[in-house]
Order: C-alpha cells, then sequence, then structure tokens
C-alpha cells in the first residue's frame, strides 16, 4: 500500500481549510469530517435514523414490555372478529403498511384513509394523517376499538385479555408497578415500546449522511439535489425526511378529485381554523419505495407520479422525466435495514376464553 506523502501537520491545515471536523449530533450520531458539498448541504437538511429503538416521552422500554408489546402487535384477539391485528394492516413485508388504497377492517368495511407506515412513527411529531393523536401511546388505542378497524366491542379488550392465561404474566413482567397490570391503559403502552423498535437505520442515505460519499450513486446524488434544490426540503426534512409539521396538500395548485376529495379536509376537520383545510401531516419518506400507493387517499400507484404531483401541487414545478427519475432514485437511497420480526408465539385461548364474535 502507498502511503500518502504529506506530513501530518500538512494534512491538518488542508482538513482545517476545507473540511467540516466531525461532530457528535443530539442524538449521539457521529458525523465523520468531510468536505464534500453535497453531504454538508444535506447535513444542513437531514440527520440520520439513530440505531436502536425511537424514545417515547414517558416510556422506560424494558426487554419485558418491548416483549408483551410485540405479542399484542400480532394478535388479532385484539379484534372483535380475532380476526384483525394491527399487523394485518402495518405489515412488516410491506414496509409496515398494506399495499392497499385504504385498509380493509371489520366486516371487510373499507376505511377512509391510506394506512401510513409504523417504520419510524416514532420519529413522526404527532401520529395519524391529522395528527389527531399525540404520541405512539395515544395512538394505539385508536384502531383497536375503531369500527372500522378491528371494532373491539367496548368494555370487552380487558376481559379477553384476562381470559388467555398466559398474557397475566406478561403483564406482571411488564408493569411489575401495577396492581392490575391487564389494564386499558397498559395495552397501548406496551403497544408503543413494541413500535419504537420498528426503526430502519443504515438506509444508504443515513450513511451518506454520516459521511460516506460512496453511498449514493451518481443518479441518486442528482436526486438528492434536485429534492433540494426544488425546495421538497420545506416540508420533508429531519430524521424522517417528513413528519415534523402539517401542510395544505394543494399549497400551489389543487391536486386532483381522486388524490385530495374534497371531503376528506385534513386537519381543518380537527381544528375547524380555515387555515387547516386540506392540511395533512407532511408524510415520512423514509422506505417510501416499499410502501405503494401513496397520499392519504392511497389513489397513487407510482412513486414517478407521487413525486411529479407533489412537484406540481406543492412547489409549483414541472419536472422533467429525467429530473423525476432521479429524485426517485434518491427516495430509494431512503430505504433501511428492515426489523427483523419473528412471528411471536402467542398465548393460547383455553375453552373458557372470550370467543370471537363474527
Ligand atoms: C384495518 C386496518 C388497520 C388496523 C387493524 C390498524 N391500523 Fe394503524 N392505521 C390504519 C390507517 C388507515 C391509519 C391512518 C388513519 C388516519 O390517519 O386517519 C393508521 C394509522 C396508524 C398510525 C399512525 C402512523 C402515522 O404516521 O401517522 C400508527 C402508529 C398505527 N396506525 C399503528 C397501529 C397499531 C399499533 C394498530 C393495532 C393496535 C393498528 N395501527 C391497527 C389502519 C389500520
Ligand atoms: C409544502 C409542503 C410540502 C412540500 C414542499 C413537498 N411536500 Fe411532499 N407531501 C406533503 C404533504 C402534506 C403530503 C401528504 C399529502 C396527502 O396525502 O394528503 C406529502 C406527500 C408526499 C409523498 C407521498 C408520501 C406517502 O406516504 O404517501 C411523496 C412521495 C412526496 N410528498 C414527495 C415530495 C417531493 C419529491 C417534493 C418536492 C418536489 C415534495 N414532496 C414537496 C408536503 C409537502
Amino acid at each position: 500500500m502507498k502511503t500518502l506523502a504529506l506530513p501530518l501537520a500538512a494534512l491538518a491545515v488542508l482538513s482545517a481549510a476545507a473540511c467540516k471536523p466531525s461532530e457528535t449530533t443530539q442524538d449521539g450520531d457521529t458525523l465523520a469530517a468531510t468536505s464534500d458539498p453535497l453531504i454538508l448541504a444535506a447535513r444542513d437538511n437531514f440527520k440520520p435514523i439513530p440505531e436502536g429503538p425511537a424514545q417515547i416521552a414517558g416510556v422506560t422500554a424494558t426487554p419485558e414490555l418491548v416483549a408483551l408489546g410485540e405479542a399484542l402487535y400480532f394478535d388479532p384477539r385484539l379484534s372483535q372478529s380475532h380476526a384483525l391485528s394491527c399487523a394485518s394492516c402495518h405489515n412488516m413485508g410491506l414496509g409496515g403498511a398494506d399495499a392497499r388504497p385504504t385498509s380493509i377492517g371489520h366486516h371487510w368495511q373499507l376505511g377512509g384513509r391510506n394506512a401510513p407506515t409504523v417504520l419510524n412513527a416514532g420519529y413522526n411529531f404527532v401520529q395519524f394523517w391529522d395528527g389527531r393523536a399525540e404520541d405512539l401511546v395515544a395512538q394505539a388505542a385508536g384502531p383497536i376499538a375503531n369500527p372500522v378497524e378491528m371494532a373491539m366491542l367496548t368494555g370487552q379488550l380487558v376481559p379477553t385479555l384476562k381470559s388467555i392465561p398466559g398474557y397475566a404474566p406478561m403483564f406482571a413482567k411488564a408493569f411489575p408497578a401495577e396492581a392490575d397490570p391487564i389494564s386499558e391503559k397498559t395495552v397501548p403502552i406496551a403497544i408503543a415500546a413494541y413500535e419504537a423498535t420498528l426503526v430502519t437505520p443504515n438506509a444508504p442515505f443515513d450513511r451518506f449522511l454520516r459521511g460516506d460519499a460512496a453511498a449514493l450513486t451518481d443518479q441518486q446524488k442528482r436526486g438528492l439535489k434536485s429534492f433540494m434544490d426544488s425546495g421538497c426540503t420545506a416540508c420533508h426534512s429531519g430524521t424522517n425526511v417528513g413528519g415534523a409539521m402539517y401542510a395544505k396538500f394543494g399549497l400551489v395548485a389543487d391536486p386532483s378529485e381522486d388524490v385530495r376529495p374534497a371531503a376528506d379536509t385534513g386537519r381543518f376537520a380537527i381544528t375547524g381554523d380555515e387555515a387547516d383545510r386540506y392540511a395533512f401531516k407532511v408524510p415520512t419518506l423514509r422506505n417510501i419505495a416499499l410502501s405503494a400507493p401513496y397520499f392519504h387517499t392511497g389513489s397513487v400507484w407510482s412513486l414517478d407520479d407521487a413525486v411529479q404531483i407533489m412537484a406540481k401541487t406543492q412547489v409549483g414545478k414541472t419536472l422533467s422525466a429525467g429530473e423525476t427519475a432521479d429524485i426517485v432514485a434518491f427516495l430509494g437511497a431512503l430505504t433501511g435495514d428492515q426489523p427483523k420480526v419473528a412471528m411471536p408465539v402467542l398465548p393460547p385461548v383455553t375453552g373458557k376464553s372470550v370467543k370471537p364474535v363474527n
């Protein structure tokens, strides 16, 4: 191997002139020293997904709590029919979503909106397309009771879980301080603690942000540049390349009625504030290549089309086919290591357990 002929002192001078020194982010992430202008520009807009689970305020994730949450996440007996679990609509083999425009819930009913991915949801500032749940704990109770989703009958969740004997020791270990550990309060906490582990670090883009200029292809680099130059980063930035603010869908031009139907007013339905009409949570673009179809309507099946619609409606720009392909290639670099999920063996029912209702 050749050794560099420059003396160390000269190297230090060079790096001081051209290079941003390595830094440690708030999450403890190390961003290597670099002078690559595209990496430096990207660091102004984005942060890598940290290794390890996301943190949920007020929840201390013990291994027992996460194991319980994992069982509950995959357990269809949290639904009235015992046919639907969280994983039915947030499938880890499908990028944490369900590959449908809108989901099929209880009695084959169609929901009103596309199921967003659960992957990295812990890094979203609020949950749901309209932000009506403040965090993963507040979110998790919703689908269990929602009549078009899991449709668990009021008051039936706790008796059902208590009638499956294997759950008692799992809840006791997960909630050692609770006198009555199986409750409407503890179930969402356990599920949320598990969901916080569903993160996808180490995407090519994360390696690029950390300083590996070779982690993106030339086309992905052009796409990243177009993404930033087009102003996509005004909304899609930070750790989740989104998930940090609300924005009107149709800021510059109205999307077509099938993509943004008049009836779903988004955030306006929550706040009643006219400024919020058609505002939605800016979704994460992490793993976006895995979770077609797109938008809250799930009405757009190709990522190329979704990108062109965004350019027109949000930044007032018509992208060429080449620019579109570049941006889509960049979005492909946001696919990280998918969670390694082993289907948990769920505690069995007995003859006395609560039966499914059809
Ligand atoms: C029948 C399909 C279905 C089932 C079952 C289901 N979900 Fe969802 N989930 C959805 C849909 C649809 C949305 C979006 C609804 C909205 O925003 O109005 C959603 C939203 C979410 C979100 C918000 C993500 C984000 O970025 O805003 C999380 C987290 C989530 N679900 C977790 C769960 C958990 C945990 C369970 C089980 C307790 C569950 N879901 C069961 C369909 C489902
Ligand atoms: C003004 C804010 C804003 C800007 C700028 C913006 N977006 Fe979006 N983006 C959103 C919102 C809000 C949604 C969700 C729309 C909906 O479904 O209601 C979204 C959705 C998307 C989706 C679909 C995500 C999913 O999960 O279905 C993609 C892909 C996307 N944006 C890419 C882009 C690209 C590429 C650009 C730049 C050309 C861009 N966005 C610019 C706010 C923005």
